[in-house]
């Protein structure tokens, strides 16, 4: 393997979620570059079908109580994914809305690059979607899909294995085989 190749291999495998911050703020240029990656990121039809607001720490007094987690709250970074479902791309056959797809994808750039940045975070799912809405005014299209807690890590991002199911039992070669 080369060392590019290598290079990816490594950042998937250092990412973990991360729950405990340093009370360190995330630099301006690294953050911009975060943004980026949702904005490259792709989507079906490009339709893009996503608003992302960006909440710092300081701003955060009434959106921190949503967290059931202490280690979020001290998040420099907390970055709220909406889901923009009206103008996703709606597959024909089944009627299926890739909105939170679309979303998933873009959140997942980010903290790769989040990774790649020496940052940790964590998708936090686990909330109130309706009272995140109202705390921050965000329009009754939108749907919030997590918030994005992102920062310097407690500890250091060192390799874990986490149990994972076996990869004969998620990966099917030719047909469905149980
Ligand atoms: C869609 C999604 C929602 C999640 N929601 C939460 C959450 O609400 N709170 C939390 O502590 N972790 C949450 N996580 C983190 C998962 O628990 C974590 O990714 C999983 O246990 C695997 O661990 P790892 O990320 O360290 O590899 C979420 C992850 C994903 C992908």
């Amino acid at each position: 393997m080369d060392e590019k190749t290598k290079i990816y291999y490594d950042l998937v495998k250092r990412r973990k979620s991360v729950r405990e911050f340093l009370d360190k703020p995330v630099p301006l240029d690294i953050l911009s570059r975060l943004l980026m990656t949702l904005n490259r990121a792709q989507s079906a039809a490009n339709r893009q079908p996503w608003h992302f607001i960006v909440v710092e720490k300081k701003d955060r007094d009434e959106l921190n109580n949503v967290f059931t987690k202490d280690g979020f709250k001290n998040a420099p970074i907390a970055i709220v994914a909406c889901a923009d479902r009206p103008q996703a791309w709606v597959r024909k056959t089944d009627g299926m809305n890739y909105a939170w797809v679309d979303v998933a994808i873009a959140v997942t750039e980010m903290i790769g690059a989040a990774t790649a940045e020496g940052l940790g975070a964590c998708w936090v799912a686990s909330l109130d979607a309706e009272r995140v809405k109202a705390i921050l005014g965000i329009p009754a299209n939108l749907e919030v899909v997590a918030i994005i807690a992102i920062g310097y890590p407690a500890t250091e991002l060192k390799r874990e294995d986490k149990p994972r199911k076996p990869i004969k039992e998620i990966i099917h070669y030719g047909r469905w085989q149980e």
